[in-house]
């Protein structure tokens, strides 16, 4: 028979129960994923349970209330709190999101639960290691690429052209959108994930780029952009209501048009 042995640190047990303060009226439970890398034992999930009046209405307003005034050990990201920087994107009541936008009343369920991006090593707590996304970012070489010689003044854009860029330069790569995709789950490693290649597209749609065709030939590979099966996880998490589903589409079919 086989055996099957989880790996290290697979499993979440249960960790410590902060009490509200005495004489608290409203009650609101937070249960959050902790782990330290410099402990020996696997992540735990501790409860806290807040004085709603005590804090404001964001899930990170709660997380910044728990760190100052309950437990200074809590490691989460955040920079912001505008929703712009993406720094403190987390899975919040199962879904990947970001905490300074997101209303812990928003939460289903009697209690918060939290716990970091999914399918990411962990650094500490909700602190995932973020190395790979960037690296998968940086291979698209997300800068203008030309040869022509550059402008006295300023790269010219036509309106319509610069308004090929909406839906796409909005993206503040908080990667909620490629940690919620299968397959990116899966072949993480090799496939660049709804938020590189939305990305991606933002560069091949940019009238001012010259380097379209040297795009479209280091996008062509069977796992680097073709692993995406719409299954649309990312248009539904996204919090900034970008699509990267359709934006994998368009890059699929300027491959298409280009060999036709
Ligand atoms: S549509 Fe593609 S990129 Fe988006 S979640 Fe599905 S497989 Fe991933
Ligand atoms: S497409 Fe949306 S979910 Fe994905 S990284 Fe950009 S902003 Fe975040
Ligand atoms: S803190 Fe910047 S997006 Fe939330």
């Amino acid at each position: 028979m086989v055996e099957l042995t989880l790996p290290k640190n697979s499993t979440v047990g249960k960790g410590r129960h902060h009490p509200a303060p005495a004489g608290t009226k409203t009650v609101k439970r937070f249960r959050i994923y902790r782990w330290n890398p410099e402990g020996t034992g696997n992540p735990v999930w501790d409860t806290y349970d807040v004085d709603a009046d005590a804090m404001g209405p964001m899930v990170l307003d709660a997380l910044i209330h728990i760190k100052n005034d309950i437990d200074a050990t809590l490691t989460f990201r955040r920079s912001c709190r505008e929703g712009v920087c993406g720094s403190c994107a987390m899975n919040i009541g199962g879904r990947n999101t970001l905490a300074c936008t997101h209303g812990w009343e928003e939460v289903p369920g009697k209690e918060v639960v939290i716990s970091p991006l999914p399918h990411l090593p962990v650094i500490k707590d909700l602190v995932p290691d973020m190395a790979l996304f960037y690296a998968q970012y940086a291979s698209i070489e997300p800068w203008l690429h030309t040869t022509t010689p550059e402008p006295e003044r300023e790269w010219r854009q036509s309106e319509e052209d610069r308004a090929k860029l909406d839906g796409l330069y909005e993206c503040i790569l908080c990667a909620c959108c490629t940690t919620s995709c299968p397959s990116y789950w899966w072949n993480g490693e090799k496939y660049l994930g709804p938020a590189t290649l939305l990305q991606a597209r933002r560069w091949l749609v940019d009238s001012r780029d010259e380097a379209t065709g040297e795009r479209l030939d280091a996008l062509e590979d069977p796992f680097k952009l073709y692993r995406c099966h719409t299954i649309m996880n990312c248009a539904q998490v996204c919090p900034k209501g970008l699509n990267p589903a359709k934006a994998i589409g368009e890059i699929k079919a300027m491959l298409v048009e280009r060999v036709v």
